[in-house]
């Protein structure tokens, strides 16, 4: 039983985010602001607030935006700089020194199994941690989702992948857990038996739904080698996670928070309405029009 703690996550965000589609033609959803922060940063913030020291994204050909958002940019510094402009010079500078950020690309875009499997050589042979590149949580005033999963990882040694319930029509879009019955729940962590990507409705073992957090053992990375095509053609991390049940523990963790799917439209505009709530200097304009919508929609 390994002791190792998580230090490593890996964000996987090299998918075609075809549902977004025209505005990821050219601009990865990972990108896409909420307010006024790509997507990315708010996964990057909540990696670094679980503890995490270096992260891998996994992008690709199109992403190179994403490079240059982490990264310093002198020029922009010094037109700011020039301009009196101190607070925006900050706002950069944070941004570039976040994390120890590394990227790697994944060559085709052959699924998710497939991007975590590029993370083989940066990752090791320790535990980590996996985070997807359009799934944000926010947990305002509690811990953050990942960090409720490493400490869930640091009571079972084992890998534990966060999840949610879902409404019953929803379960066909996710992976959904199937917990080991004969196993008393730990708070709100279960022990596993089973997980199915996308299973049919009436199929479904349960309506609690993997949700973007993983903390993975890294032998994970055989069980991918091997992993064969899946749902949609894709190879599936699901399908490993369920290949490493039979060789060792794996727990799901109900976290806390909410989450938000922004590689989807409906999501992304939640996520924008509910984080413009957040912000004191745009909280009372778009409340005062959200009440003026909701009038003339009476
Ligand atoms: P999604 O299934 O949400 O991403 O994968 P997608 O394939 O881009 O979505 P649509 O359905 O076409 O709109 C979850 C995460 O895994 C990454 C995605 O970037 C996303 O963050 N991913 C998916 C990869 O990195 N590589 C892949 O081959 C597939």
């Amino acid at each position: 039983m390994s002791t190792q703690k998580v230090r490593k996550a890996v964000i996987p965000a090299a998918g075609l985010g075809t549902r977004f589609l025209p505005a990821t033609k050219a601009i990865p959803k990972e990108m896409l602001p909420i307010v006024d922060v790509p997507t990315v940063q708010y996964i990057i913030e909540e990696a670094v607030a679980s503890g995490i020291e270096e992260i891998l994204i996994i992008t690709n050909s199109n992403k190179h935006c994403m490079e240059n958002h982490f990264d310093k940019d002198y020029e922009l510094e010094a037109r700011l700089s020039e301009s009196g402009k101190t607070a925006q010079v900050k706002l950069i500078n944070d941004i570039a020194n976040l994390a120890n950020i590394y990227y790697v690309r994944q060559k085709e875009p052959k699924g998710l199994g497939h991007a975590v499997l590029c993370a083989k050589s940066f990752i090791g042979n320790e535990p980590f941690a996996v985070l997807l590149g359009d799934d944000v949580v926010i947990n305002k005033g509690g811990q953050p989702a990942l960090q409720q999963l490493i400490n869930a990882y640091d009571k079972h040694h084992a890998s534990v992948v966060g999840v949610q319930t879902v409404a019953e029509d929803q379960v066909s879009k996710y992976g959904i857990v199937a917990p080991n019955r004969n196993v008393p729940a730990d708070g709100r962590a279960v022990k596993l038996d089973n997980m199915v990507e996308k299973p049919k409705q009436e199929e479904a073992p349960s309506r609690m739904a993997v949700l973007g957090r993983y903390v993975l053992t890294p032998e994970i990375f055989d069980l991918l080698e091997s992993q064969g095509a899946g749902a949609g053609g894709e190879i599936q991390l699901t399908d490993a996670i369920c290949r490493l049940i039979d060789t060792q523990a794996v727990y799901a963790y109900d976290f806390e928070g909410i989450r938000y799917d922004v590689g989807d439209k409906f999501g992304f505009i939640k996520a924008t309405i509910d984080f413009a709530l957040e912000r004191p200097d745009l909280r009372d304009q778009v409340a005062d029009y959200l009440k003026e919508i909701a009038e003339k929609m009476k």
